[in-house]
Parts: structure tokens; sequence; C-alpha cells
């Protein structure tokens, strides 16, 4: 039955020690930046209330569904991206499975810029460094913003935490899977918890949180009829999930032979939105009492998205609360908290593949390649014009990258392989939430069908208007390059020869009530 043969198989995993440790380790990557610092500005930009139906929507319809497609591929194929698709589809799952693992490279060298800022910002809380200007402070003092799109003229303010950053991530990397990221998970997200519970709580207390709360939550129904609030909905799962672009086949593929994988995904996936929501209305509370303060409306109030609204407006509010030193404290440190969970899952996706194909030992990837890594990330976001090129980049790995990968996993996996049944039947077997054809009609139809016009939609829409307002020139570099470049990785990538046979293994669990075909080319 088996081809295995010790000698020649890619080497066995490292696993996670149980449940526990795997659903921590999940959360920790899940909620991340994109809970506390994205969706509070995406929500409120997109119709408030109203933002919870869509949002809702594309949780059940691709984000979960998903998620599961995710875990099954990691489980029973047992690697990382480029190998597990490998395992399915040959070399052309292969180039999808290192599309991913370029679209991690792009996130993880500016998500850790943003890591940096938040560990400035939380050393600044203590004594209010940015004064009465917190926007001046940003993007003059600490950033040294240059009106240059691209410079090498280098920020210490910046350099010094981005280079902690980076050693603290790989530290815990080269440590392992248990030993390193999930005792990393099993410390910092109760912690995360605890200490974002404070802050929501002592928000809810502020006077005028509920003027916050009534704006957040106000529906603007005609918002929905909008695609492009729908658009910003599945942006905003893809990304917070951690799904569609390697992280979840990563982590599934250190699980033990015998598990329950859709239970413990909907553990996952509801604790991502609860405590997204939960920012929503922490930063809303927080908001509501600034206007008050003001005397004006939260909806006359500026700044309220992404980097403005975490380094801008909220120093600003900090600084006008009585105890605000703590208040910040404890928001950057949750910052850094989240983000630190989450881009250490999205290197391990780089760690992991690297390792599988190269037969490279731990060590050598994290401190060669993530030494490498962490040089690219400082040339870039380290410099005067480290702000632009981290919104351009952010901006096109995720709403070009990260869509199209989910549509490349759903054409290769499930529509040229029709891996579904397989797939479907792998999940049910180990699980005790089964999965049947409505899964299968959300991953392969529903999903792809809704993530095609987003892509097409948001291509026709970067080329006619821009981005903004920054040179066409730039962003065909920055932007069009990025995306680009993730192509021309996936192919080199794809045709380097493997150090052991992808091909010798056989998909768990091995049991007759499934087709097992194992691995085809
Ligand atoms: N899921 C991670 C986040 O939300 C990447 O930031």
């Amino acid at each position: 039955m088996s081809r295995t043969t010790a000698a020649e198989a890619v080497p066995a995993r490292e696993q996670w020690t149980g449940q526990i440790g795997f659903i921590l380790a999940a959360l920790g990557s899940a909620v991340g930046l994109g809970n506390i610092w994205r969706f509070p500005g995406v929500a409120y930009e997109n119709g408030g209330g109203a933002f919870l139906i869509p949002y809702l929507v594309a949780l059940l319809t691709a984000g979960i569904p998903i998620l599961f497609l995710d875990y099954a591929i990691g489980h029973r194929f047992r690697g990382s991206a480029p190998l597990a698709f490998r395992r399915i589809a040959g070399k052309l799952g292969e180039g999808v499975g290192w599309f991913q693992v370029m679209i991690c490279v792009f996130i993880a060298i500016y998500y850790t810029a943003v890591l940096a800022w938040a560990s400035s910002y939380f050393v600044f809380s203590w004594d209010l460094r940015w004064g009465d200007d917190p926007a001046g402070f940003f993007t003059g003092d600490y950033l040294q913003v240059a009106a240059a799109p691209i410079t090498f003229d280098f920020v210490p303010s910046v350099l010094i935490p981005l280079v902690i950053m980076w050693i603290v991530a790989l530290v815990v990397l080269g440590a392992g899977v248990v030993k390193g990221v999930q005792r990393a998970n099993v410390v910092f997200i109760p912690l995360l918890v605890i200490g974002f519970l404070i802050l929501v709580i002592r928000a809810l207390f502020l006077p005028g949180a509920i003027d916050g709360l009534t704006a957040f939550f106000t529906p603007d129904f005609a918002a929905l009829a909008d695609p492009s609030v729908w658009i910003a909905a599945y942006s905003q799962i893809f990304f917070s999930l951690s799904v569609a672009f390697g992280i979840m086949v990563t982590y599934a593929s250190y699980r033990r032979r015998r598990v329950n994988l859709t239970a413990p995904g909907l553990v996952v996936a509801f604790g991502n939105s609860s405590f997204e929501l939960l920012a929503g209305i922490g930063v809303f509370s927080t908001l509501g009492f600034f206007a008050h303060q003001q005397g004006i409306g939260v909806g006359e109030l500026e700044g309220l998205t992404g980097v403005a609204l975490s380094f801008m407006t909220f120093p600003a509010i900090v600084s006008q609360m009585p105890g605000g030193e703590w208040f910040g404290a404890l928001f950057f440190g949750a910052l850094v908290l989240a983000g630190l969970t989450s881009l250490i899952s999205i290197l391990e996706v780089v760690i992991a593949a690297v390792r599988d194909k190269f037969g490279l030992t731990r060590a050598q990837v994290v401190y060669g390649l993530g030494g490498v890594l962490a040089v690219v990330s400082i040339l870039l976001f380290a410099t005067t014009s480290g702000l632009t090129a981290l919104d351009t980049i952010d901006n096109w790995a995720n709403n070009i990258g990260i869509v199209a990968s989910a549509i490349a996993v759903s054409i290769v996996i499930l529509w040229v392989r029709r891996a579904g049944p397989e797939l479907a039947g792998h999940l049910s077997v180990l699980s005790t939430f089964k999965v049947g054809r409505i899964w299968l009609a959300l991953v392969s139809v529903v999903a792809p069908v809704v993530l095609v016009y987003m892509l097409v939609s948001k291509i026709v829409e970067l080329l006619t208007d821009g981005y903004s307002g920054y040179p066409t020139a730039y962003l065909g570099i920055a932007g069009w390059g990025s995306v680009l470049l993730m192509i021309v990785g996936a192919v080199v990538l794809t045709a380097t020869r493997w150090r052991h046979d992808p091909e010798l293994f056989e998909p768990w669990p091995a049991t007759a009530t499934l087709t097992t075909k194992g691995a085809r080319r």
C-alpha cells in the first residue's frame, strides 16, 4: 500500500501537543492587525451596523468553508502549501502553493513594520511622547516621511524596533512548532484577551461611549446596494481569518493523525470574529469619547481608518483621557501581541515550505532566509519612504494576491483535480461537525464566483482610478510589480528540484469509506 521509504520521503513533521495548542496557535494567527487595526475602520466606512450583514455572509459562505478546505488539504496531505498542493495536483498545484508562500513573504516584510511602530507607541504611551500634534509627530518626528516615494534614508526610531521585532519572531520560530510557536501562543493569547477586555470595559465607561457605539452600529442599509461594500467584507474575512494564503494549510499539517478538524475551525472562526467585534466596540466607544470632548458628532471626526486611526487619532484621544497612559499602553500592547502571533504564522508558511522543498533544518531556514527577509524589510520600511511602500504593498497583496490565490485553489484543486469529494470525506470522517454538498457547493462554486467578480472589479478600479493618489509609475513598480514578483517567484521555485520525493507518501487517513486516490500528477 504505502510507497513510503524513510530514506527518500520528505521527513515526518513536528506536531502540536494537542487540540488546545493548535486552537490557540490558529486563533493567534487569525487575531492580528486585521482585527484591531483594520476592522473598526472598514466596518464604519462600509455601512456601520449594516456592514455586519455582508460580513456574516462572507464569513459563512467563504471564510469558514475555505478555512475547512485549508485544514483538509494541510492535514490529509501533510505538508506546507507547496508540498500539500503538489501531492494533490502535481506541478500546477505546487505553483499555487508557492504563490501563497510569496504572498506571505510580502505580507511579512510590511506587517513587521506596523508591529515595530506599535511597539514604539507602546513605549511612547507612558509619557505621551506625541505631544499636542500626534498626526504631525507620526509622519514627521517618528516616520520622517519624505516627499519622494523611494528613498534609502534610514529612520533610527523605526529601525531599532523593527530589528527587535524580527529577532523576537525568528527566535520563537527557531525554537520549533511546540517549543516556539505553540508556547508563544499559549502565553500571548490569554494575555491579549485579558488586556483587551480591560481596555474595552474601560472604553465603555468613558463619557460619550454610547454615541460612538451608536455611530458604529447604526445601519446604513443603502450601503448594501454598493458592490464595493461586499468586496470589503470578503477581503476583511480572508485577511482576518488567515485563509487562502497558506497559513491554515501549514498549521493543519502539524496536527496528529486522528483529530477533529471542523469543530476547532468553528471555534477559531467565531473566536476571531468575536474579537473583531470587540475591537470595533472598544475603538468606537473611545471615538465617542473623543467627539464628546470636542462637542462634535462622531461622524465629524477625521482619521477613522487604518494607519491614521491607530497612530494619529488614537494617540490624540489617549492624551485627553484621565489615565490615558495606561489606556495607550494597553491598546498598543494588544496590537503588538496580536500582530506578533500572526506574523509568526505568516513566516512559518515560508519556513515550512522551504524546509520541505530543500530538505534544510529549521535553524538554517529561520536564521538564513529569515535574516534575508529581515534585511529586505528594513531596507523597505525603515526608510523615509516606508509608509507609502507599506500602504501600496498591503493593498495589492490583499486585494489582488490573496483573492487570486483563493480562486487558483478552487480552479486547480476542486475543478481540475476534482479533489472536493475526497477532501469532504476527509473532513467528515474525522470531525464531529460533518460537511457535505453545501460545503462543496460553497467552496467550488459560490466562493469562486464572488471572488472572480471581486478580483475583476478591483483590477479595473486600480487601473482606472489608481490608488491613494500615488504616481502611476510608482504603483506599477510597488503594486503590480509586487504581484508580478509573486508569480515569478512561484514559477521559479516550482521549477527547482525537490531534495526528497514529495510523492512518496500516503494520505491520511487511509480509510475504506473514502476515495483515497492519493498523490496524482
Ligand atoms: N489574520 C491576520 C490578521 O488579521 C493576518 O492580521
